[in-house]
């Protein structure tokens, strides 16, 4: 849930307020000036906090769509990201998030926080270039290869853009954890990675750059690494749910993170790189609402059961032998993306980096460790995936960049100006977010640009209506209507995203 609009949000609707108010006569309209602590006027973003705006005038902002569909991207997720203009390539597998795109990766990075901290797992910041000594302790240095991009600095020093990082969460570790009353510990952090990857293609799904949540557990025994193992495969339960995602846990192989343990967690999808099998009855298990315990080894463990015991594998772990079992009407095979995978590896890490702490029986004893990431910029191309029909995107309440846009008919017309300055108002002052299209276009185009952007919430503003003191609200995924009052409308609203805060 984010946080009540309280202090600097508040700050940020009444700047708002002044925009509109600059909009209809500055002073005149009697809106007093910003209460923030610097000067308002063109500074204006510099007494606020420096998020993003809640509310936006689509004349002011920058969204700039495509007409055109870009003959280069394979996949429907791709294409719809540059014409919605979420984002431009900078280079091959590189992209500039464009702000659009950048408010509903925010979002994503919002939700997964969320549910790391409810777990009690605790949010830092390591850097994108890392010393290659490190990777030397490990001895994955080499064994990287050249998906691995290394530089040297001026000093001739090598190194590395992180693909991930084990090695230096371990060294922070190590240099600061002497005894076992510190565990358990898990740290995570959303950071970009580099990957030089062979192929980077369908825009954001692969890339080179590319942002990742990666979290990492310290414990003192097995036991305790394998709770953080489950904790954090229902973690990642809730946030893909959280995300109108259904993300299956599948037996996976570990690659050059190593260990034996590990699942990946699978968006069903044609364009999946990853070829799956699993038993159907998967697909009808969810978290729901449930209310988890997290420091309860039991009832993560059993979670964990009930999501893994039924067959769902990827390729390299596929085993026709043990898929003959489930009933033939059950079996299925189909692809699959990987928007996270988890991973228990025992003391790898921590023997070749000296990672121990004094045990309660005062030996140097070796941490257990885990570590578990999400495709954090995946995750948009993935939910496009399967969230979209042949209009645009259709995004699902959880992540959507503006909970709702607003559409004048009429622009120009005093009284539909005025109901919709006065919607966009009170929708901000509700802590709903709205994208407000007051340019002087027409109604089709309008429509064709709210389509594409596939916010699931519009209201429709127009002169006929208005004499009935009537607006439309309609769902992008139905694409049914409703005539309501204005404040029936906004109060539908508010109760549709009580849920999804
Ligand atoms: N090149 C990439 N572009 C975007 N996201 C990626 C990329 N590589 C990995 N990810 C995301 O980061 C998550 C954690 O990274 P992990 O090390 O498990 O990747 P991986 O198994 O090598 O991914 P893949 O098999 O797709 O190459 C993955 O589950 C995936 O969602
Ligand atoms: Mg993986």
């Amino acid at each position: 849930m984010p946080p009540p609009i309280t202090g600097p949000e508040i700050l940020k609707i009444r700047h708002l307020d002044l925009r509109l108010a600059e909009k209809q006569g500055g002073a005149e309209a009697g809106i007093a000036a910003c209460p923030g602590t610097q000067p308002c006027g063109k500074q204006c973003g510099t007494s606020v906090a420096p998020t993003e705006r809640p509310q936006m005038l689509l004349s002011r902002y920058f969204l700039p769509v495509l007409k055109e569909t870009p003959a280069d991207a394979e996949i429907v997720s791709h294409r719809l990201m540059l014409r919605a203009g979420m984002i431009k390539q900078a280079s091959a597998g590189i992209y500039s998030w464009l702000p659009l795109g950048y408010r509903v990766l925010r979002r994503i990075e919002q939700i997964v926080h969320e549910e790391q901290q409810r777990a009690g797992h605790i949010p830092m910041l390591m850097p994108t270039l890392q010393s290659a000594e490190l990777w030397k302790e490990s001895g994955r240095y080499d064994a990287y290869g050249p998906e691995m991009l290394r530089v040297r600095d001026r000093h001739d020093r090598d190194m590395l853009y992180g693909p991930t990082n084990e090695e230096l969460i371990t060294d922070i570790f190590r240099s600061n954890v002497a005894s076992y009353r510190a565990l358990p510990l898990t740290l995570y952090h959303i950071q970009w990675k580099f990957r030089d990857e062979v192929r980077p293609r369908f825009g954001v799904m692969r890339g080179r750059e590319f942002l990742m949540k990666d979290g990492y557990n310290f414990d003192l025994t097995k036991d305790a690494a394998l709770h953080a193992y489950n904790r954090h495969l229902v973690t990642y339960l809730r946030t893909y749910e959280r995300m109108g995602l259904q993300a299956i846990p599948m037996r996976a192989d570990s690659g050059p993170i190593g260990g034996d343990n590990t699942h990946e967690f699978l968006v069903l999808a044609d364009t999946g790189e990853s070829e799956v099998f699993y038993d159907s009855a998967v697909t009808d298990i969810r978290l729901g609402e449930r209310d988890i315990d997290y420091d309860d080894m039991n009832q993560c463990r059993s979670v964990m059961e009930e999501f893994t015991s039924l067959y769902a594998r990827t390729d390299e772990t596929h085993d026709e032998a043990v898929f003959a079992q489930v009933p033939e009407e059950r079996r299925r095979s189909a692809r699959g993306i990987e928007v996270g995978q988890i991973f228990y590896f025992g003391t790898k890490y921590s023997d070749a980096m000296g990672a121990t702490v004094q045990g309660p029986d005062g030996k140097p004893t070796p941490v257990h460790m885990g570590s578990h990431g999400i495709g954090v910029s995946r995750l948009l191309g993935a939910i496009i995936e399967a969230s979209h029909d042949d209009k645009g995107i259709i995004w699902p309440e959880g992540v959507t960049p503006f909970h709702v846009g607003i559409v004048n008919l009429k622009q120009g017309d005093a009284s539909t100006d005025s109901a919709c300055e006065g919607i966009y108002r009170q929708l901000g002052a509700e802590g709903l977010t709205a994208l407000y299209d007051d340019r002087n276009e027409r109604a089709g185009a309008k429509f064709a640009t709210m389509d594409l952007i596939g916010l699931p919430w519009r209201i429709t503003v127009g002169p006929r209506g208005l004499a009935n003191g009537r607006v439309e609200l309609t769902s992008r995924r139905g694409g049914e209507s409703e005539e309501l009052a204005p404040e029936e409308a906004i109060a539908r609203l508010r109760d549709i995203y009580a849920v999804h805060r």
